[in-house]
């Protein structure tokens, strides 16, 4: 009699337990049933090694790329023992990097080494507050409506330690984006945040949002890879007061998001449009888009070479990009995955020397080390990631986004679930897997030989085809030399910053920089790049990382080596995270 109840006593105070902890969305949830997931999650490998998926077949994400991230996100160690498991020979469309035989010499990158944007974003076309990115990974465009308030909040404390931008997706601005991450504001079709009573676009609440909060640019959102052409649909029961008041919408009615823009209605409306938008706000605006037909990219890089209007800005969002929900055809076969359709858009704005003038971001599972990286072969400046980061604060994967019961607290707007996620603690994973990621595409850049990431080109990457052929990225998607790469003042810029941890031109805008009728020489706003930021001001290779056994060294996580459960071999990420914390990452940040 007395074992049962010391068995039920333990159950009740592991539930207690569960109930209180913060660090684990799940079993805050799901006390007691939740530590299931984590059993099964340590057989897992065994059990599917005979029965079902391989590392890399799970979509959207393998185990090997959420691993890669659990591991980031938690600071430890996210390396992989005994060699790779795919097979590299027969693999169709395997992508090798092209190693130099001389490497960039010396310590190991740091994960707190600030790379930033080698472009200075509205720069060409003299935006009053032009500035130069921090990070060349920043966060991509998810509503507060889609993810949680608790999702938004960690997403925005990330940012602000990693020194990213936070895109505020299509759904306004709340009071979770206000946690330390700077803004890009995204307007979407139905002018959330910004429309009138009648839901049109009002440039007025524009103003007004813009000298409230952090926001650093503006971004138009054409569409997103998951859904293009297809509108959204907020159904009334999902409306709470509060995503009420943010959007502007009423209470009790379905509110629908229109599958294009009434403020402007072609390529040159849209050019009056950002135009307007950047004078009256000073801000560099950009558009978001997938790529569907070329007509509108061909129309809009002969109107910027010919007329004085131009974004300062493109992000091309693939196909395979996320969703909170959309039709299965719409994201199984609607716009072209990322690869195809970023080089078909570049190669428009390349052809008429327009490249070099606009900042070019990609997203579309561009969240892991080899995919930034053949983003910025093609030619990308910054990359975006959304899913990844999500995955960083406790996604799972269960995709069940649309439903609205997310298990883990993350898309959802259900109290109950979303208390399982502390945005304190989530914040220093999401800001462990920014910097890593960032550190880690440094890592691959010093393996060619180059101090940045906006030195890959093209030439940098092969892909097999499975044959034993191999063709580099720049023969594949038809790009000329020196295409993919900022101009070759840009790149001196960037060259200078990472070595010596300082902007050349002290955060001013060179004159012979601003076009478009803009004035130069004006001083970049406090908080840009220039060795402001307390992370900027490190050489780019002065990490003491040390060996490469310690990969722990995130900036929330433990120290070097700790929480790395064994030296690296498969499978060694699913311990018992080490759980970083807030008030440790501002510490190691400012230090
Ligand atoms: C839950 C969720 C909500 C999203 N909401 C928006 C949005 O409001 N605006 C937008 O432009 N893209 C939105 N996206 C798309 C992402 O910004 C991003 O472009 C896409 O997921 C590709 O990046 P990834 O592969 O790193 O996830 C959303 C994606 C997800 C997963
Ligand atoms: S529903 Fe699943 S896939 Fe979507 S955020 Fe939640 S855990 Fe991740």
């Amino acid at each position: 009699m007395w074992l049962l109840w010391a068995v039920l006593a333990s159950v009740v105070l592991l539930a207690a337990y569960d109930l209180t902890q913060k660090n684990h969305a799940i079993l805050r949830n799901f006390p007691i049933i939740g530590h299931f997931r984590y059993w099964l999650e340590a057989i897992g490998p065994e059990l599917r090694q005979y029965i079902v998926t391989s590392n890399n077949e799970e979509r959207p994400f393998s185990r090997d790329q959420r691993r890669w991230v659990y591991a980031s996100s938690k600071g430890q160690n996210n390396y992989f023992g005994f060699g790779t498991d795919n097979d590299l020979e027969l693999s169709p469309n395997y992508v090798i990097i092209k190693h130099a035989a001389f490497p960039i010499y010396g310590t190991h990158a740091s994960p707190k080494t600030a790379v930033p944007c080698a472009k200075i974003l509205g720069s060409p076309r003299g935006r009053a507050k032009a500035f130069r990115p921090n990070s060349i990974v920043n966060i991509s465009g998810m509503s507060f409506g889609a993810l949680s308030s608790a999702a938004i909040e960690a997403l925005n404390r990330g940012a602000g330690l990693a020194g990213c931008l936070h895109n505020t997706g299509e759904g306004g601005i709340s009071s979770y984006h206000l946690h330390g991450g700077e803004l890009i504001f995204q307007i979407g079709t139905a002018y959330f945040g910004c429309r009138d009573a009648q839901g049109r676009f009002s440039l007025d609440k524009v103003l007004e949002l813009v000298d409230a909060h952090p926001v650093r640019a503006i971004e138009i959102k054409l569409s997103q890879g998951a859904k293009p052409g297809k509108g959204g649909l907020l159904p009334a029961a999902k409306i709470t007061p509060e995503i009420s008041r943010i959007r502007g919408i009423p209470m009790g009615e379905d509110c629908e998001s229109p599958s294009r823009h009434t403020a402007f209605h072609d390529v040159d409306s849209l050019l009056d449009f950002v135009e307007s938008l950047a004078d009256r706000t000073g801000l560099p605006v950009g558009i978001k888009s997938a790529v569907g037909e070329m007509g509108f990219w061909r129309e809009l890089a002969y109107l910027m070479e010919t007329t004085d209007r131009g974004v300062d800005f493109i992000t091309i969002d693939g196909g395979e990009g996320g969703t909170g929900a959309a039709p299965l055809v719409f994201a199984d076969h609607v716009s072209m995955p990322f690869k195809t359709g970023f080089a078909r858009v570049y190669r428009e704005f390349a052809r008429r020397d327009l490249a070099e003038k606009i900042v070019f971001v990609g997203s579309g599972k561009l969240g892991f080390p080899e995919t930034a990286l053949y983003g910025f072969a093609l030619g990308c400046d910054m990359i975006n990631v959304a899913r990844e980061p999500m995955l960083a604060i406790g996604c799972i994967q269960a995709l069940r986004c649309h439903t609205g019961h997310c298990p883990t607290g993350i898309a959802t707007q259900s109290r109950w679930l979303m208390r399982g996620l502390d945005p304190t603690s989530k914040s220093a994973r999401a800001a462990n897997y920014l910097v890593t990621l960032r550190r880690d595409v440094l890592e691959l850049c010093h393996a060619c030989g180059l101090h940045h990431p906006a030195m890959i080109s093209g030439e940098h990457l092969e892909v097999i085809d499975g044959q034993h052929r191999g063709r580099t990225v720049a023969e594949l998607y038809g790009y000329e030399p020196d295409w993919a790469l900022p101009c070759a003042r840009d790149r001196s810029k960037v060259e200078h910053i990472m070595l010596h941890g300082e902007d050349p031109d002290d955060g001013a805008i060179p004159a012979d920089d601003a076009a478009g009728g803009g004035s130069g020489g004006r001083d970049l706003p406090a908080g840009t790049s220039g060795g402001r930021d307390p992370t900027q001001a490190r050489r780019a290779d002065s990490g003491p990382t040390g060996h490469a056994e310690g990969r722990g060294d995130g900036i929330g996580g433990p120290s070097p080596g700790a929480g790395a459960s064994d030296s690296g071999t498969r499978g060694s990420n699913d311990g018992t995270p080490t759980d970083p914390n807030a008030t440790e990452t501002q510490r190691s940040l400012k230090s």
